[in-house]
């Protein structure tokens, strides 16, 4: 789209064009101004900003609210034109999905030379898990437990990123989610509000470093605010009505938890909340973002979300954007709702000029940070951009990540770790492929720049294993779920044998080999936006193939390629071993192999509970007692359960397997009585009693069994992940202050109150050793 502009593109240098901007900077910056920016300081960007803003006119003001994208249509149908000219109008602030140290140059020389106030763009793009080098789907990485390696993942996106002209990433996606029927499952960290707070900012650190004035730093966007991950019954776009103590308590520390870690921007959600949508929502973006929260970056919309406020059902384009901006929003992503009616909406009085001020100022105070005002060119540099992708040692931290993301759900008579000897078949539609390794939500990773399984496995084996393979099946053959999950014209690689030739094939194969590998599961588009499913097994066509392999009666181990917990009944009583690799990035075959033949021991924990049946759906740990509970023993009827399937899930939150196996001892606490602010120490021995050298995930959760409304069963609060050589235990102590036992209560206040609580450490959510302590105020 900005090829034109590339076209008339000057061939000035970064450093000339800087120098012009400087030369420019006596209209548009007053000298002691432009001091004062290398200084710092709010006051200082508040001098810089109010002087900039006196000289613009309402349109150059509305102008900067405008956030256009020039890429193709990634998550809509709509892709704004006229890019350039609105640019040298000063009618764009920001453009998105553009990226290319050319491309982006050329957008910006456009603004900073050709527009009346040089005011440069602000260049974003969805950077979810890496740029160019792809990490683990965001849910994969939650399951490393590890915030080193989380916050790594984001500043390697970052530094790809800025050396491709970026400086604003959509990323993180901290939406709290208990439906796996949602697509967008994948996108986030699960279900935990503890650990999504961690995770989130981890990741903010991660993007934005020690300073957004840096070069490899870019601002993050936390999105997507808010409560999107509570769609009902996990369908896209769908909406959300819950209580606030729930809300609260729930769903909303993640957000929270970004906004104290400094995150520059937000992204408004698509979803209705108690019957407002987020991005008209006047409470959301205002009274509890900034004045509960202190929020002092920009909230920008989804996708044409403001638009899309006429079919939630608020009035026209005109009504919907003077809502939006009243309500606290100040950039409109595509829909240029704000660009073509707001002015209007002035002059009618159906908004203020301070609240487009007061828009205007939050945009440019976002690029002050950045620094863009002192060099709108610090990330444009071909030689940054040259040397930063994908290099050894970015492949060499997605590899680790992804080992680390890897949750071994079963292993049949340690079955795993593979030999390095023998014959493997190896089978599946997710085998011998490039195209899904990288997942879910990659705009800029190229698929051809990932190890395939198969070239995994032969890169890590050795000689002496032998690898044979046949593909076994396609994704599916549901007519409906092909012709949706692959959009825009998107190609499967399918193969065009009938099933049943396929499926012979393989047992054919297998029946060479000693040990069956099958790498099944989801495609990368059958999850993510709008991928919400229904059924939330392995396709039909894999599971037919999956039985045909289980016949042949040799050992048999699934790779799971998975964006969502799937219902796995099935698969975990009649398969030996599964490893789930989630989507596991560039590294994935390579990373895959590391942990088949015991080069890695997985230590990977699921953040999201998988259930047995999508009946059970919502599932999550942190449920509530009810008054009736059934602990699964004694007569069912009357009590909170299914006549059908039990309450407990297939795999609960927390759960992954080791090749070794850990004892835990009985806790011991410091105290049994505690007053006011005293902190209780509760350890644990820890002893890997099993022959190989691993890592647990040692997780802490509290329950509060009697307070004045009704609490979850359990909420996580801490983990430690140690590392023990066989045989050795370590002791893992955890401080328990009165912060841990706090909650919202019935007005909203986050507090504690005295009585009896539950301390259990475990393994897993559901596999605790549990102590109790009275604790008084
Ligand atoms: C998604 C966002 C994304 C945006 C821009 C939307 O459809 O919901 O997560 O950042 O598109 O691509």
């Amino acid at each position: 789209m900005l090829k034109p502009l590339l076209n008339r593109m000057n061939n000035y240098s970064s450093s000339r064009l800087f120098r012009k901007i400087a030369g420019v900077s006596v209209v548009v910056l007053s000298a002691s101004i432009a001091m004062a920016q290398t200084k710092g300081g709010d006051a200082k960007m508040d001098a810089f900003v109010n002087g900039l803003m006196s000289k613009m006119t309402l349109d150059e003001k509305i102008g900067q609210l405008n956030l256009v994208t020039s890429g193709r249509p990634l998550t809509g149908t709509t892709v704004n034109k006229g890019t350039e000219e609105g640019i040298k109008k000063g009618a764009i602030g920001g453009v998105f999905g553009l990226y290319g140290v050319e491309y982006v140059k050329a957008a910006q020389d456009a603004a900073v030379k050709n527009s009346r106030l040089h005011i440069p763009l602000i260049f974003g793009l969805d950077v979810i898990h890496g740029h160019r080098t792809i990490f683990p789907i965001p849910l994969g990485m939650s399951a490393t437990w590890d915030m080193s390696l989380i916050e790594q993942s984001a500043h390697i996106a970052a530094t790809e990123a800025t050396g491709e002209g970026l400086n604003w990433v959509f990323s993180p996606m901290v939406d709290i989610a208990r439906d796996p029927r949602w697509g967008r499952i994948s996108e986030g960290s699960g279900e935990d509000p503890w650990l999504g707070s961690q995770i989130a900012m981890a990741m903010v650190h991660g993007y934005q470093g020690k300073s957004m004035k840096n070069a490899d730093a870019v601002m993050a966007c936390v999105k997507h605010f808010a409560l999107y991950g509570g769609a009902e019954a996990g369908r896209e776009y769908n909406t959300v009505d819950m209580s606030l103590i729930k809300m609260y308590q729930d769903y909303l520390p993640p957000y929270k938890a970004a906004v104290d870690a400094g995150a520059g921007s937000f992204m408004s959600s698509f979803n209705t909340i108690n019957g407002v949508p987020a991005t008209g929502n006047q409470w959301l973006l205002t009274d509890l973002l900034r004045k509960q929260w202190g929020f002092k970056g920009f909230v920008v919309s989804d996708y044409t979300a403001v638009n899309e406020l006429s079919a939630h059902g608020l009035g026209d384009l005109q009504a919907v954007s003077a809502l939006s901006l009243k309500a606290g929003l100040d950039m409109d992503m595509v829909g240029e709702g704000f660009l073509s009616t707001l002015k209007k909406s002035l002059k009618e009085g159906k908004v203020t000029q301070q609240e487009i001020d007061l828009a205007c100022k939050r945009v440019l105070e976002a690029k002050y940070k950045l620094g863009l005002f002192d060099n709108p060119y610090k990330s444009i540099n071909a030689d940054v951009e040259a040397k930063s992708e994908l290099t050894d040692a970015n492949r060499k931290a997605s590899r680790e990540t992804a080992e680390h993301s890897f949750v071994l759900l079963k292993n049949k008579g340690q079955l795993l770790p593979l030999k390095k000897t023998g014959t493997i078949a190896l089978i599946g539609p997710l085998a011998n492929n490039h195209s899904e390794m990288l997942g879910t939500w990659v705009v800029a990773g190229e698929p051809s720049k990932s190890v395939s399984v198969i070239d995994g496995i032969k890169n890590v084996a050795g000689s002496d294993v032998k690898v044979l393979y046949a593909k076994g099946s396609n994704f599916t053959d549901d007519s409906l779920l092909n012709a949706r999950a692959w959009f825009f014209g998107m190609k499967q690689e399918r193969d065009n044998r009938p099933a049943q030739e396929m499926i012979d094939e393989a047992v054919e194969t297998a029946k060479k080999a000693d040990i069956i590998v099958a790498v099944v599961g989801e495609s990368a588009n059958m999850t993510g936006e709008s991928s919400s499913r229904s059924d939330i097994t392995i396709p039909e066509t894999q599971k037919e193939l999956l039985k045909a392999l289980v016949k042949t009666g040799k050992p048999i181990v699934a790779v799971l390629f998975n964006g969502r917990p799937l219902a796995l009944p099935w698969e975990d009583k009649n398969l030996d071993a599964i490893l789930d690799v989630w989507m596991p990035g560039t590294e994935a075959g390579n990373a895959i192999a590391d942990v088949l033949f015991g080069n890695y021991n997985p230590a990977g924990k699921i953040t999201a509970t998988f259930p047995r049946s999508v009946g059970q759906i919502p599932i999550y740990y942190a449920h509530k007692n009810t008054g009736r509970p059934f602990d699964g023993k004694g007569p069912a009827k009357f009590k909170s359960d299914y006549i059908d399937i039990s309450n407990d899930p297939l795999y609960p939150f927390g759960y992954g397997l080791s090749y070794t196996t850990f004892n835990y001892s009985d806790v011991k606490l410091s105290k049994t009585d505690l007053k006011g602010n005293e902190t209780l120490k509760a350890t644990v021995t820890v002893t890997n009693s099993g022959k190989l050298a691993g890592e647990e995930v040692v997780q802490l959760y509290v329950s509060d069994p009697v307070a004045s409304i009704s609490r979850s069963v359990k909420e996580l609060k801490n983990f430690k992940k140690i590392s023990l050589q066989p045989g050795e235990s370590k002791e893992v102590s955890f401080n328990i202050t009165t912060a841990d036992l706090k909650f919202f209560n019935t007005k909203l206040a986050y507090d504690w109150e005295p009585g009896e609580f539950g301390i259990q450490i475990g393994t897993n959510s559901s596999d605790v050793k549990s102590a109790k302590v009275n604790w008084t105020k």
